[in-house]
């Protein structure tokens, strides 16, 4: 046990830090969503009373079943976090999924640096960590091939939830006796956690007392080429003018099929081994992407304004509205991959091993070791979710090419899973928007928080033109700021519409949970 000063000492140094949001993991992303992740909590707790409680990241195991529609073929260890600093008799249990991410690193989601701790503190509750399976360390096989992933499917998930909350004794004192029909559980969850957090609610109302759904993406849809359209809209506008413009130089030159011109292009990026163009294509996604780390305490060091700046600064100078036009964006861009970008990307990996998608028998598609995160989310993608980031229909400014179609990922499906899939499949979106109810998603005691300039904006339910009706049984928030940015109270402190948003979450919470009995 550390002396209660040592607790002390650490807890004003973790909570003096803002949440990091850093990058998963160093790998390539291949074009998939990177979410932001917090730092290890590493420190002691005590409750008020002095009583100390375990670090923060003491990893806890619950015997969950590997497949709940058939529980004779076991049980595996899924890993979960928790905390009962705030905690007192009759309080609720605030439960918690990270999603498509390995669960270390979520501790300050245990904590009042988070909506989740905001929540605990304020009704004397118990904050929980539930590592979503097939990520991180929470595997019912110890393989991720096709035939493991089976059970990886949003009812799997669900119901993993469910049988938690009804079953398991937490390690707590009185923690055996705060099961749904004893204590009232609360589910918080970012982006797919957050869509699976209200989909939960929906489908368990007495399991699940209430929820706080931010950034939900509950209308799953196959061609998202509208991910790109908040991006758009809230980059400098001189650089989303460059960016349009050697996009549409791109597109027209594959178009003409002119590889003279292509070539050339691909060179300037230092990306000229790049045998596939809509690899190259896909490859400028990525600076794109890196608006998704961007929080109201982002500072101006980040990537995508680095990117911005290497566009649109010349001699000191800034470009005026328009930009500089095709020929310095494409010298300006290309000098950008080679100088930086290249080796925050790849590091020292060769381009096509880094970037090309198209050799079946390279690691992106074989690597089905666990923890490969990437491979059960595209799985989750390929299956039921989706979310393909391509590039518009014509007629609509591209940022991102329309070399990148549905088709470009489909055929990645078949790659890294030919005993599932002998074809491109289409995944079951409008299956599972039926399932779930969508944009038309109706359910009780769910506060939804999304960012106005959220990418992921027009897949919620405060998606352009849908104006949802906005209740006190399931109130609709927005904040001005990005994708999940109300989860995090720093980011309150920064900005008043996330701390109106988060003010507004916590007042709900505060009077359903006095409505609440056993
Ligand atoms: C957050 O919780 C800590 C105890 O862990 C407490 O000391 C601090 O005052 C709380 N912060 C706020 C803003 O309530
Ligand atoms: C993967 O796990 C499955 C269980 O789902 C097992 O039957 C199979 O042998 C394993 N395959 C590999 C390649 O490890
Ligand atoms: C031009 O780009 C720079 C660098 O990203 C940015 O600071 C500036 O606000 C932009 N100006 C306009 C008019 O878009
Ligand atoms: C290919 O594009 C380049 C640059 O835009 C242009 O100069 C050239 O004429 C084009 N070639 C053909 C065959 O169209
Ligand atoms: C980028 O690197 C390639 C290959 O190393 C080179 O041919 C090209 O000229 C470079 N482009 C710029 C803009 O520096
Ligand atoms: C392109 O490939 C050749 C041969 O594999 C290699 O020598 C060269 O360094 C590569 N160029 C770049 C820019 O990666
Ligand atoms: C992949 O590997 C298999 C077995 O080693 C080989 O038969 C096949 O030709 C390879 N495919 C490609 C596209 O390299
Ligand atoms: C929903 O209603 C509440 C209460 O009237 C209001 O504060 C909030 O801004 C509304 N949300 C939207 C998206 O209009």
């Amino acid at each position: 046990m550390a002396p209660s000063w040592l607790s002390k000492f650490l807890l004003a140094t973790l909570l003096s830090t803002s949440i990091a949001e850093a990058a998963i993991s160093t790998s390539p992303w291949r074009g998939l969503p990177r979410l932001p992740r917090v730092d290890v909590a590493e420190r002691s707790l005590a409750r008020p009373d002095g009583t100390e409680l375990p670090s923060l990241a003491t990893v806890y195991q619950f015997d969950q079943l590997i497949d709940h529609t058939n529980p004779k073929l076991g049980t595996f260890k899924q890993r979960f976090w928790m905390n009962w600093e705030f905690y007192e008799k009759g309080g609720p249990i605030i439960l918690m999924t990270p999603g498509e991410a390995d669960g270390d690193g979520y501790g300050a989601y245990l904590t009042n640096q988070t909506m989740n701790g905001m929540i605990a503190q304020q009704q004397n509750g118990a904050t929980v960590i539930l590592e979503h399976r097939f990520f991180g360390s929470s595997n019912p096989y110890n393989n991720l091939t096709s035939q493991s992933l089976e059970v990886l499917t949003i009812e799997q998930a669900m119901a993993d939830l469910v049988n938690f909350a009804k079953t398991a004794d937490l390690p707590m004192p009185g923690g055996d006796q705060v099961k749904p029909n004893q204590a009232p559980w609360v589910l918080v969850g970012r982006s797919y956690a957050g869509a699976l957090a209200s989909w939960t609610k929906l489908k368990n109302p007495t399991v699940f007392y209430a929820a706080y759904a931010s950034s939900a993406v509950v209308e799953t849809i196959t061609n998202f080429y509208e991910l790109f359209n908040p991006i758009r809209d809230n980059m400098p506008k001189n650089c989303s003018a460059d960016v349009e413009a050697v996009i549409a130089y791109l597109d027209k030159m594959y178009a003409a099929n002119n590889n003279t011109a292509l070539q050339s292009l691909k060179t300037t990026f230092g990306l000229g081994n790049l045998s596939h163009i809509a690899d190259f294509a896909a490859a400028l996604q990525n600076n794109l992407f890196d608006y998704q780390l961007m929080q109201p305490t982002t500072g101006p060091g980040a990537m995508f304004y680095q990117f911005c700046d290497a566009l649109e600064v010349k001699d000191g100078v800034s470009a005026p509205t328009s930009g500089w036009g095709l020929q310095h964006a494409i010298q300006a861009w290309g000098n950008f991959w080679n100088t930086t970008y290249y080796a925050y990307y790849c590091g020292t990996t060769d381009a096509e091993d880094c970037i090309g998608s198209y050799d079946p028998n390279s690691s992106f598609y074989t690597d089905v070791s666990v923890g490969n995160v990437w491979r059960s989310w595209f799985w989750m993608m390929c299956n039921q979710v989706g979310f393909y980031q391509t590039g518009p229909p014509a007629g609509q400014p591209a940022i991102s090419s329309r070399i990148i179609n549905t088709a470009f990922f489909e055929r990645q499906c078949v790659d890294m899973f030919p005993q599932k899939f002998t074809k491109p499949p289409t995944p079951s979106t409008a299956a599972t928007n039926k399932e779930y109810g969508g944009w038309d998603i109706k359910v009780d005691k769910v506060f939804f928080a999304t960012g106005l300039r959220d990418h992921w904006r027009d897949s919620t339910l405060s998606a352009d033109g849908l104006h949802h009706a906005n209740t006190s049984s399931q109130p609709i928030y927005e904040t001005d700021a990005y994708h999940g940015s109300d989860m995090s109270t720093a980011n309150g402190l920064v900005d008043p519409s996330v701390l109106r948003v988060q003010q507004a979450g916590l007042a709900y919470m505060k009077t359903w949970l006095a409505e609440w009995h056993a």
